[in-house]
């Protein structure tokens, strides 16, 4: 297959489409080139176990960038979503950069387009800007401090108590924020459709039915949820809860990628999923971006390279200060 005719079916699709045969053992072949051409696979909890399974690293968003900033690959695939891989590129310029679907986006990021978020920081001059990791390399570039649902806390507390605060786009993460640091953040209204989809009823309704579960849950989720939480936190920080809590049962708050790696840390114990509005097939909150990653996808991006996340050069600068200054406050989490 010629690499015009990969790079049409990238623009037209967002990913490789070419078919991958029956036969093929699709993990010794990902192995294998990822050997050959010395990548390294990156995967959020997110993402299907199978694809959790065969990563080198599996982490959150803090994780992930702390990784894509220090690996000695030559090539970084990354199992996540769009922002995830802009990243990788913004703090890795030198390496090539994938990701298996473009199409694999986020609520969060398409909440804050560039252009308006500029006019909307525009009218507080003398705000600084924090903004979840969660949005464009564009928003990041007009960003002062990135940060991620592992370090939020800490970054605003790092910051003298008169500085004014502008927190984007996750208004739910920002609300939390605010509620523990005593800030008054100004909040672009920005959603993740997954975690603010949990059913208040239907987790009610669970909550009786098993009262001796602990609830942990996310910062992404919306403030009733949080406010009645045993514990919050990021994706990490909920895995290591779970693990190390003497505690049994536990209903999980967030995407269900994690109870992949939770259940396989904790098999002794139980581990509900929370319940989203739809009546969905697993009767929970599944990201339908993070679930558009496939092992057919990955191969074909090994293989082929493509779908290649670019970065204009002065968007990345500028991009690149507001998350290396993010990693620089992170050391030691
Ligand atoms: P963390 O990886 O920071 O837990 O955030 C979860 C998420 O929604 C990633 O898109
Ligand atoms: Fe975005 Fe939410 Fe999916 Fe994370 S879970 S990638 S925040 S839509």
């Amino acid at each position: 297959m010629s690499m015009s005719s990969i790079q049409e079916q990238v623009a037209r699709y967002g990913y490789v489409t070419e078919a991958v045969a029956d036969d093929l053992d699709l993990i010794a072949e990902i192995n294998r080139l990822k050997k050959e051409k010395n990548a390294v696979i990156l995967a959020h909890y997110y993402v299907d176990g199978a694809i959790q399974d065969i990563a080198d690293y599996i982490g959150d968003s803090l994780g992930l960038s702390q990784q894509a900033a220090a690996t000695p690959a030559d090539m970084i695939v990354f199992c996540g979503v769009h922002f995830m891989g802009e990243t990788a590129k913004v703090l890795s310029p030198n390496k090539k950069v994938v990701i298996p679907d473009l199409n694999a986006g986020c609520s969060l990021a398409d909440s804050a387009p560039a252009d308006k978020f500029a006019a909307f920081k525009a009218q507080y001059p003398d705000h600084l800007v924090i903004s979840y990791i969660n949005c464009s390399a564009e928003i990041k570039a007009l960003t002062d401090i990135v940060c991620t649902s592992s370090n939020a806390l800490q970054i605003v507390n790092s910051l003298p108590k008169d500085q004014k605060i502008i927190f984007a786009p996750d208004a739910n993460l920002g609300r939390y924020v605010a509620h523990k640091t005593g800030r008054d953040l100004v909040l672009w209204d920005g959603a993740c459709i997954v975690h603010i989809d949990i059913s208040r009823e239907k987790l009610q309704k669970l909550r009786e039915e098993n009262p001796d579960a602990l609830l942990i849950a996310h910062p992404e989720c919306k403030e009733d949820i949080l406010l009645q939480a045993d514990f919050v936190s990021s994706t990490t920080g909920l895995l290591k809860f779970v693990q190390e809590y003497p505690h049994d049962k536990f209903i999980v708050a967030t995407e269900a990628g994690i109870l992949h790696k939770m259940k396989e840390s904790v098999p002794h114990k139980k581990l509900i999923p929370a319940p989203a509005t739809d009546n969905n097939t697993c009767a929970c909150s599944e990201c339908p971006y993070m679930k558009m990653n496939t092992l057919e996808k990955l191969y074909n991006a090994l293989l082929y390279e493509q779908p290649e996340i670019i970065v204009p050069e002065n968007t990345r600068l500028k991009a690149y200060a507001s998350v290396a200054r993010m990693l620089e406050l992170s050391k030691g989490i």
